[in-house]
């Protein structure tokens, strides 16, 4: 089969969370069977492409209504899998990837770049991937307008929903303005939501097949009660609509042969190497620790994160307990930087900070911490708990999404299944009773020891995952 992934971030090349991890994890493990896979993403002026061999394959004029846009097109090969890079210094040449007021009209520029790239390079996919509201209005354009190509008349699509907080939302009047669509597809309802166009909705109503990243989210989504008001449009859908659980890269995420950590263990020397990787780790905050147990967190600092949650739950956990300590890693809001700032002010001597985006840091915390908190308000599926587990640090999640698929919360001392810490309640006093079990379970050294060994043991790579996505692909293509 030919596969093409369109996607706004995808690792090693751009990253702001845990959808450049899926597309670039996913990929590769699906160039394990005979297809041929193909990423294309924005050529952002942050792009990581040092040791890369980018070759540049020109200009391609895009039309976007009466605007001809000019793409510069690059590609690359990464283990196995190719990406195409699609650059326009004014869309992508920014500091950051999203956040601007025009994002609907970078993207949609890149929705048709990604189509005509198809052509361009004689590539006549089986499957088109799209991730998120960036790409939501490609299945609309395939069957709106490109179909009438023989070119693309074949091709099947499929939405992954990893966010249905960002709907990608515009007015009507760009309907026509940007992607030259009919005003016909907003009065008949098929792309607008809360009398705008939403392109997360015309990927739903379009797409051959959904997809969100866990069963238990899918479930959330199609609740009557959903915050996402989607569950109408996806009730319409439903019998297409997937929930698949993400994996972790593996070769990425390993303690045992990864480069940025002091020492390296496995399930057999975890405990010496942990204890090494943490006294780095309190060295390189400049922190200390007691008897307990030292909590950490790597996270974009967003209201979907719980991180309110953790500063007031942290707050009352480090006064009252002097032996616990703590460590954040995360950028995002500008007033939640703040407080967790303030925070460490209260607590320097054993509270971390670091604000912004820091890959070797977030290896070293996963590493060198005994827990990570992820008290997500939402949480579709999560790829920080699984990262954690792999490290041997114990996950503490609310019970909400792909938290609640991928953790066994440990409940006593005849639990053999545990491998992390769960809650129910989205507040100050849940979190806190997680936090109080963990620092229960740490000091119970036999127990937690066990609990520590499932994590490490626990299979959370992707070929299970990759399978599923492909036996859909393969449903769809027959
Ligand atoms: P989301 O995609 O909603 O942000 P996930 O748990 O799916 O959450 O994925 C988050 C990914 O981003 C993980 O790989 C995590 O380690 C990484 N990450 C988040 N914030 C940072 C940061 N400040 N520095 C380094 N890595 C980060
Ligand atoms: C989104 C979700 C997160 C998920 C990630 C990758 O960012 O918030 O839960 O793990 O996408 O699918």
């Amino acid at each position: 089969m030919k596969i093409a992934m369109f996607a706004s971030e995808a690792l090693p090349i751009s990253k702001t969370g845990g959808l450049a991890d899926v597309v670039y994890a996913l990929s590769k493990e699906l160039t394990k069977s005979e297809d041929e896979v193909i990423i294309v993403t924005p050529y952002y002026a942050s792009a990581k492409i040092k040791g890369h061999h980018l070759k540049n394959l020109g200009k391609m004029t895009v039309h976007m209504s009466w605007r001809n846009q000019e793409a510069d097109l690059y590609c690359t090969k990464i283990e196995g899998v190719t990406y195409y890079l699609i650059g326009n210094p004014y869309y992508y040449g920014r500091s950051n990837l999203y956040g601007y007021h025009d994002d609907c009209e970078r993207f949609a520029f890149f929705s048709l770049a990604c189509l005509d790239l198809l052509k361009r390079i004689e590539f006549p996919a089986d499957i088109i991937h799209v991730h998120d509201w960036q790409v939501g209005m490609v299945p609309t354009l395939l069957k709106e307008k490109y179909c009438y190509d023989p070119f693309y008349d074949k091709m099947k699509t499929i939405l992954t929903i990893h966010n249905p907080a960002f709907k990608g939302m515009v007015d009507r009047y760009f309907l026509n303005d940007f992607w030259g669509l009919s005003d016909d597809l907003y009065d008949s309802g098929q792309v607008r939501f809360d009398n705008m166009v939403s392109t997360l909705k015309a990927g739903i109503v379009y797409a051959d097949k959904i997809t969100t990243v866990s069963p238990t989210h899918r479930n959330e989504l199609l609740d009557p009660y959903s915050d996402q008001r989607l569950n109408g449009v996806l009730e319409l859908r439903k019998y297409d609509f997937q929930g698949i659980v993400n994996g972790i890269d593996y070769k990425e995420w390993n303690p045992k042969t990864d480069p940025f950590i002091k020492a390296n263990y496995d399930v057999k020397d975890w405990k010496e190497g942990k204890a090494i990787c943490q006294k780095d780790l309190l060295k390189t905050f400049g922190i200390e620790k007691g008897k307990g147990p030292l909590f950490g967190l790597v996270s974009r600092l967003s209201w979907q994160k719980g991180i309110d949650l953790v500063i007031s739950a942290a707050r009352n956990f480090l006064n009252d307990y002097n032996d616990c300590s703590l460590i954040i890693l995360g950028s995002g809001e500008y007033e939640l930087e703040g407080r967790v700032q303030a925070l460490r002010d209260e607590f320097p001597n054993r509270c971390g900070i670091y604000i912004g985006y820091h890959n070797e840091l977030s290896h070293k915390i996963y590493a060198g911490c005994d827990f990570f908190l992820m008290p997500s308000l939402f949480e579709p599926c999560g790829i920080s708990q699984m990262i954690s587990q792999r490290y041997g640090c114990l996950p503490i999640v609310r019970y909400t999404g792909g938290l609640k698929d991928t953790v066994e919360g440990w409940l006593d001392e005849n639990d053999k299944k545990a491998d992390g810490i769960g809650f129910n309640n989205y507040d100050v006093n849940g979190l806190s009773y997680g936090m109080g079990r963990a620092k229960e379970l740490y000091l119970n050294s036999s127990e937690y020891d066990k609990i520590v060994v499932n994590a490490l043991k626990k299979d959370n790579s992707w070929k299970r995952s990759a399978k599923e996505y492909r036996a859909l692909y393969l449903e769809l293509a027959k």
